[in-house]
């Protein structure tokens, strides 16, 4: 497991990472979300020794990553895909990998097929390589050591769609089995699906963590987008209840509750084709916490109280 403590890191007077906690769990995925800026790479960078903390720190397994005898073997790490000499091939930079770490040859084949790379692309130099293919070898790179722990920044990262499933399948499993997994991005979509955990991180401090489930719980659902059969029928009855109603596409608007909307279609037995919240997504949710952050002003009404830091105290 993964824990972060009181992490803070200056530039100057500039504070990239302010006072961050929190707890990555072996068999969950957890995403660490953000525009771009919030201070996801700072951090992850910290976990793995390239930049020191000015205060707080970062233990994996209970260890800093420096105190970690051949790290490759417990935690996997890829920060940045296109790292690596521009004129090798992906297999000279995995066989490298796997050398420094003691691993046979044989580990590296097993890689290349593992992220889908054939022996034409395995032998081209890095600098012919798509952002995808990078950042397929850098997975493959990352996982060499066979490690309990991966942490991975933004490697959805010029993945096609394909490419992105593939790589939640890939994590999914990879935690299925007991890995722990920290994989941050600034797209809320890329994630949504993968994470199990999420951790909201907006102008170095972290703004909202906790499931999806959790996350949605503290937002608010007022407004409703429905269809209906006889949409002038549900429109008439709902205002004569005093709700507003205002046409919207091929249905309504309303600003009610879809529970609400629900009720009262079943009371009129009017038949609903479609109705879903029409606000309390996931992604306005992001967008409002990070925005407050972004005006410096972040407010407990910005952050679901059931919602922050949910994973902390979780023991090792
Ligand atoms: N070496 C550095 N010197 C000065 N500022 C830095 C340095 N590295 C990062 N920063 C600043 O810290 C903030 C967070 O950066 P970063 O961690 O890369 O964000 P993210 O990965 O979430 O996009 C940014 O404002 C960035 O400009
Ligand atoms: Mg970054």
């Amino acid at each position: 497991m993964i824990k972060v403590e009181g992490l803070t890191r200056k530039y100057g007077a500039f504070t990239a990472v302010d006072d961050v906690s929190f707890v990555c769990q072996p068999g969950r995925v957890t995403g660490f979300l953000g525009p771009n800026g919030a201070g996801k790479t700072t951090t992850m960078r910290v976990m793995v020794g390239l930049t020191p903390a000015t205060s707080g720190r970062v233990t994996i397994g209970g260890h800093l990553y420096h105190d970690i005898p051949n790290p490759g073997l417990h935690v996997g790490v890829l920060l940045d895909a296109s790292a690596q000499h521009a004129g090798r091939t992906g297999r000279e930079i995995l066989t490298l990998g796997a050398k420094t770490m003691g691993l046979p040859e044989s580990r590296v084949d097993e890689m290349l097929a593992l992220v889908s790379l054939d022996k034409t692309e395995s032998n081209r130099r890095l600098r012919n390589y798509s952002l995808g293919m990078k950042q397929r070898l850098g997975i493959a790179h990352a996982l060499l050591g066979d490690p309990s722990v991966l942490i991975l920044d933004e490697p959805a990262n010029g993945l096609d769609p394909a490419g992105i499933r593939w790589m939640r399948g890939l994590l999914k499993s990879y935690a299925d089995r007991g890995g722990t997994v920290l994989l941050s991005s600034h797209l809320l979509h890329e994630v949504e699906q993968i994470a199990d955990e999420m951790i909201l991180i907006g102008r170095g401090k972290i703004v909202a963590s906790g499931t999806k489930d959790e996350l949605l719980a503290g937002a608010e659902h007022k407004t409703s987008l429905v269809t209906a059969l006889d949409n002038e029928l549900l429109a008439k009855t709902l205002r004569d209840r005093g709700v507003t109603v205002t046409p919207a596409g091929s249905g309504l608007r309303v600003d009610t509750a879809p529970v609400e909307v629900g009720r009262v279609s079943v009371e009129h037995g009017i038949v609903l084709t479609d109705l879903r919240s029409a606000d309390g997504g996931l992604e306005d949710l992001f967008l409002s916490l990070t925005e407050d952050t972004q005006r410096d002003n972040l407010s407990a009404a910005g952050a679901p109280a059931a919602a922050t830091t949910t994973t902390e105290g979780a023991k090792a």
